[in-house]
């Protein structure tokens, strides 16, 4: 039997050059902008100059208690900002400063994962759940979210970010700082372009404005115009000759000027400000961690004449405007783990590090693991022992416990018999024993050194060499492989992995990406069957490194053009090994009755789009249906098709829902480059929608007249 349901969802992007209201309203928990303004105007005509300065910078180059602070200013009641890491969870140093009455903070899933779900009320719940966490360490701002665009899988932050789509960024960079604002103030980071990690401190990045505005920039607009988000973190690089932190095209003219962000710009830590005049001048607002370019050389800027007094004051008033909007000086600093209900965001974390696991392959349906045939399992490789949570950088988080994969077998084995070869080199014993269990699971992946934030004192992150796995994971997988047929591979890794020489040897293929405090837990409930896997590919994984644009870690200087991720793969007709917004389920699923509201709407119109999709499998599944839409007519240089709607949809077997989507059509428009301007071309468009990039099994036209 079908049952029918109807779900809305809407499909939205903004990319219009419209100056954006960014009008405070009560619902985020903030406070009306006249009255804010009139306070901001009393309290900045009260401050001396020094005080106004000083408001420009923080104050230590180490955090203190596990929080970046800048100036509070007690007569006014101002706290000053208490500052701490995401985007994983709440950075909070615990080892360092000690945890008496401090809460333990949750260990998330990675972004990266979490763009795996395109699951936006998730990621707005995790938003919330850290949000609060920094609240009850005593903290206001979250440096949070990641919103960088994968521009190569070998990048070392990868796993900070949610993918390589700028459209899936920005809707879940915003689901993240609206559930993040609740609590606190959000910093969406890294403004702009920020994509390799080995010579992020220096490496200049050229785009032309077309490539900027369509690819690396629109999503931040996403996370102004739809999330209000408080606060921008510049990037360490440059772009087009001129450091982001003293970049005035971006900081000023498009984020400030077109956009009408109304928050304030940080530079990023210690290397980020690069001068004092340029810098305020073009719109950097705060230094962090502290004033190296700021306190006393700004103060002398100003009696020298250099710099006039308003550009401080403007300054001033955005780092002030938003601790009244958020009302930060009504709230207690004093840490209260009582706020924080743990059990909830532990099983948040599980929900999420089950809901991001992506099912590569499956062959001979060797997963879930059917208990009547499988009494025994090999469990193989070093990482099965071991947590891998991600890197070591700002965003590694303390969490109260870990599961590693092996406790999470052991968790959900019951009768089955599990034996355990936590090592990455076998012996011919080991290699029998391999031999004589039901099924083999092997876990492999990255360390720490291996890929993340490069932090050269502790000899840790910064760009992958190779997409490969290492050599002795290679070859681990390739032993097993050769002794049990049933060999199911399990990779934590943040971005993409190449597999060619042992993919074709495994039946199945698990990525759990770096899965979180719970990880072990979600993978077991995946293998076991508990969970039905509906993670979907946040990237490409290609074939080789041959079938992606150069990446280079040690360049100096790059350009970087239209060409990326599933676009460049499609416009180079390269086969991926497994396309962006790919995953199998333990079911099936079917599209049908693709319908849109008309077969025209105007340039700014709205095109309601409905299908149907239906569980034809035996297992309640979930789906990730997605939108794609084509520019065959186009006279610009257009990708050959672009995501602009997601929906995820749980349904039993059997089970069908209508789902609908409402696209814009100026959400469809390209940058163009003489005039300046977005335009939405009057011609005939496609809309293509399935289950990847990859695999659209309805399509339909629509025309969008002057
Ligand atoms: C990172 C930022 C981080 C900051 C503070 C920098 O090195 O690039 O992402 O927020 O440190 O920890």
């Amino acid at each position: 039997m079908i049952i029918g349901t109807t779900l809305i969802l809407v499909a939205c992007h903004s990319n219009d050059s419209e100056k954006s209201k960014n009008t405070e309203s009560p619902d985020a928990g903030v406070t009306a902008n006249a009255e804010i303004e009139e306070r901001l105007d009393a309290i900045i005509s009260e401050l001396s100059l020094e005080e106004k300065a000083a408001q420009m910078a923080g104050v230590a180059i180490l955090p203190s208690q596990g929080l970046w602070l800048t100036p509070g200013i007690e007569r006014f009641g101002l706290p000053g900002y208490r500052m701490t890491d995401g985007p994983r969870g709440v950075t909070t140093n615990r080892s360092m400063y000690g945890s008496a009455g401090l809460s333990p903070t949750t260990c998330f899933p990675v972004a990266m994962a979490r763009g795996a779900t395109f699951d936006v009320d998730l990621e707005e719940r995790i938003g919330r759940a850290m949000g609060l966490e920094v609240k009850a360490w005593g903290g206001n701002v979250i440096l949070a979210p990641v919103i960088n665009i994968l521009r190569h899988p070998a990048w070392g932050r990868a796993q900070e970010t949610y993918g390589e789509d700028s459209y899936h960024l920005g809707q879940m960079g915003a689901a993240f700082i609206r559930g993040a604002q609740e609590n606190v103030v959000a910093s969406v980071k890294h403004f702009a372009m920020n994509s390799i990690e080995n010579t992020r401190l220096e490496v200049d990045v050229r785009a032309n404005e077309r490539v900027l505005r369509e690819i690396y920039l629109p999503h931040f607009k996403v996370a102004i115009d739809e999330a209000r988000v408080g606060s921008v973190m510049t990037a360490y690089n440059s772009v087009n000759g001129s450091f982001c932190s003293e970049n005035e095209h971006l900081l000023k003219e498009i984020l400030k000027g077109e956009w009408g962000f109304d928050g304030f710009v940080m530079s990023d830590w210690i290397w980020g400000a690069h001068s004092t005049v340029q810098a305020v001048g073009a719109g950097l607002d705060l230094e962090m961690p502290t004033g190296a370019h700021y306190g006393a050389k700004l103060l002398r800027a100003v009696q020298t004449g250099e710099l006039k007094e308003e550009a401080i004051d403007e300054a001033v008033r955005r780092i002030l405007r938003k601790q009244l909007a958020f009302e930060l000086d009504k709230r207690s600093y004093e840490p209260d783990p009582g706020m924080v209900d743990l059990d909830a965001h532990n099983a948040l974390a599980r929900e999420a590090a089950t809901k991001s696991i992506v099912l590569l392959k499956n062959e001979a349906s060797a997963l879930p693991l059917d208990r009547e045939q499988v009494t025994s399992i090999a469990v193989v490789g070093s990482f099965a022992q071991v947590s891998r949570t991600g890197d070591e950088g700002s965003s590694s988080v303390e969490p109260p416990y870990t599961v590693t994969p092996l406790e999470g077998f052991q968790n959900r084995s019951e009768d089955v018999n599990i034996r355990v070869f936590a090592r990455d080199i076998l012996s011919l014993d080991d290699k029998k024993e391999i031999a004589d269990t039901d099924a083999a699971i092997v876990v492999v992946g990255f360390t720490s050194e291996q890929e993340g934030e490069k932090i050269d004192i502790f000899n840790t992150g910064g760009d992958r060499q190779t997409l490969d796995l290492s050599p002795e994971h290679e070859a681990l997988i390739r032993e097993v492989a050769a002794q049990n047929d049933r060999t199911i591979v399990v990779i934590e890794a943040g971005s993409a992995v190449t597999m060619e020489s042992w993919l074709a040897d495994v039946e199945a293929l698990l990525l759990a990406w770096y899965p979180g405090q719970e990880g072990g837990n979600a993978i077991a409930d995946v293998v076991f069957g508990h969970v039905n896997p509906s993670g979907r590919l946040p990237l490409t994984i290609p074939v080789s490194l041959d079938q992606l644009p150069k990446f280079d870690s040690s360049s100096l200087s790059v350009t970087y053009d239209y060409w990326h991720g599933y676009r460049h793969m499609e416009r180079q007709q390269h086969t991926p090994r497994f396309p962006f917004g790919y995953g199998l389920s333990y079911t099936e699923f079917e599209y049908s009755e693709l319908q849109v509201s008309s077969d025209s709407i105007k340039s700014n119109g709205v095109l309601g789009v409905t299908l149907k999709v239906s569980n034809v499998g035996k297992r309640t599944g979930t789906e990730v249906a997605q939108l794609y839409i084509s520019y065959n007519e186009s006279t610009a240089q257009r990708a050959p098709k672009e995501l602009k709607g997601y929906a995820r949809v749980t349904l039993e077997p059997g089970e069908s829902k209508d789902l609908s989507f409402s696209l814009r059509a100026k959400d469809l428009a390209y940058y163009d480059e003489p005039s300046n301007r977005w335009k939405v071309e009057p011609m005939s468009y496609g809309l293509h929608l399935g289950p990847s990039s990859a695999d659209l099994r309805l399509e339909k036209s629509f025309q969008i007249t002057n």
